[in-house]
């Protein structure tokens, strides 16, 4: 007889401003599920950028197709079991909704902070050009963000720290809590 097939894995994705957060709680999430022994893959989107999606720009036909590319590998890991964690500004969402729901296990995690605290954040400096004029098309200055309407969590990253957003996190992902 064959084998029976895994179980499918969920599907994570965390979509928000750029220095809302995105980046640092899917990867505590990720050492969480690894240390607890779960299969886990990050698709970040400046790693996603420089492989899968290079040369893509960020007009919303571009931005369109890197979510799509995205959330195919996703839905390739999960078939497989793996818990997916996606960090990707993702802001348009319509997309957001098509792909989601396409994948069979997946939540969204609305990373929130407001312009003015990402602005002061500026954590690589592109804020302050983007307000500049130096870059175009800069999502939440010059390009719409369009946030989610019922996202399964929604996590104020200015009013929560890194710790008590992993506690919801942690949660969603069905894992134990860590015992410090
Ligand atoms: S998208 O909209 O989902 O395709 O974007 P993503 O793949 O997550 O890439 C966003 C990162 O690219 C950098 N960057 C920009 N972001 C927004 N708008 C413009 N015009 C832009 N140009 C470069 C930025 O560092 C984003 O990374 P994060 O991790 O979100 O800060
Ligand atoms: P993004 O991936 O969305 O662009 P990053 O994770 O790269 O954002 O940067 C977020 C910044 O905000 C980091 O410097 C991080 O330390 C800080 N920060 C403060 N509070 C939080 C929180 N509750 N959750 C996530 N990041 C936080």
């Amino acid at each position: 007889m064959a084998p029976a097939a895994p179980a499918a894995g969920r599907v994570i994705w965390f979509t928000g401003l750029s220095g809302a957060g995105k980046s640092t709680l899917a990867s505590a999430l990720y050492e969480r599920l690894s240390a607890q022994g779960v299969a886990a893959e990050l698709l970040d989107g400046d790693a996603v950028r420089e492989n899968l999606s290079k040369g893509l720009g960020f007009s919303k036909a571009d931005r369109d197709t890197n979510v799509r590319r995205i959330a195919f590998v996703a839905g390739l890991l999960a078939r497989h079991g793996v818990t997916v964690l996606v960090s990707a500004i993702s802001p348009y969402r319509d997309t957001r909704d098509a792909v989601l729901a396409e994948l069979p296990n997946a939540s969204e995690v609305f990373v929130d902070a407001p312009l003015t605290v990402v602005t002061e954040r500026d954590v690589k400096g592109l804020y302050l050009k983007a307000i500049a004029g130096e870059i175009a098309h800069f999502t939440g200055v010059s390009d719409p963000y369009e946030a989610p309407l019922t996202p399964a969590l929604h996590l104020r990253t200015d009013l929560l720290s890194v710790d008590e957003c992993l506690q919801q996190l942690t949660t969603l992902a069905g894992l134990r809590e860590q015992v410090t």
